[in-house]
């Protein structure tokens, strides 16, 4: 059944924060967190920011901006912030940071923010409009404004990189691999 949806919601009707505390299970040899269970908390939370915006299911179609630049340690707290930063018909961009806290010391770090793009489902799994976003503040203003640019430049980027591969003449580049870690061996 599909439910009537209004035409806009607030940024913070659907503003999510996951928190999870990371157990030993979590972690690698080296006993950091695995990358992987942080970008299935972020999966999680990005879900649901965009179905509670939606009011329909969501799935997952890119992900931008994921890059761990400090490790977390087993037994910290790691909340994941999330918010609608921008829609379009049917696709919503949500924004997403990471921290992490050691409880003891108190102290908090930033590990990450990263940009899932979703899209909502109907009950059939077709494509469904979303309901407008109503930016309440100047920030919610400005990461709307932003992820137009994130959109324009990605689509930039895809095009620009996908003309270079489709003329990437081999013979003509070898050159590049001059002072690369790498050796012909065929
Ligand atoms: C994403 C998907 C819905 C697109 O379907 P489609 O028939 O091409 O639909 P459309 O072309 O109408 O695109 C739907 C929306 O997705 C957006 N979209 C499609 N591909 C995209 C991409 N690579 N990056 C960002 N947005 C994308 C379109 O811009 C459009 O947004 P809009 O309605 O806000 O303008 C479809 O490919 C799909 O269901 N993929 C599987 C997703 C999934 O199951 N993920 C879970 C992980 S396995």
């Amino acid at each position: 059944m599909n439910y009537p949806q209004p035409e806009f919601r607030p940024v913070s009707y659907s503003r999510v924060t996951l928190t999870e505390l990371m157990i030993p299970s979590y972690a690698n040899f080296g006993g950091k967190i695995h990358g992987g269970i942080l970008l299935s908390l972020m999966d999680k939370v990005a879900y649901a920011a965009a179905s509670k915006h939606a009011g329909n299911y969501c799935v997952t179609v890119s992900v931008d901006g994921v890059n761990f630049l400090q490790p977390v340690e087993v037994g910290e707290l790691v909340s994941l912030l999330a918010s609608v930063n921008y829609v379009g018909r049917t696709s919503l961009l949500v924004g997403i940071k990471v921290i992490a806290e050691d409880v003891r010391s108190g102290s908090v770090k930033h590990t990450n923010t990263s940009y899932f793009t979703m899209v909502a489902k109907d009950e059939s799994g077709q494509p469904t409009q979303v309901p407008g976003l109503n930016l309440e503040t100047l920030e919610d203003t400005r990461r709307f404004l932003e992820a137009i640019k994130r959109r324009e430049f990605k689509e930039r980027y895809r095009a620009e990189f996908d003309n270079a591969v489709s003329s990437l003449a081999v013979p003509h580049q070898l050159h590049l691999l001059e002072r690369e870690r790498c050796q012909i061996v065929y």
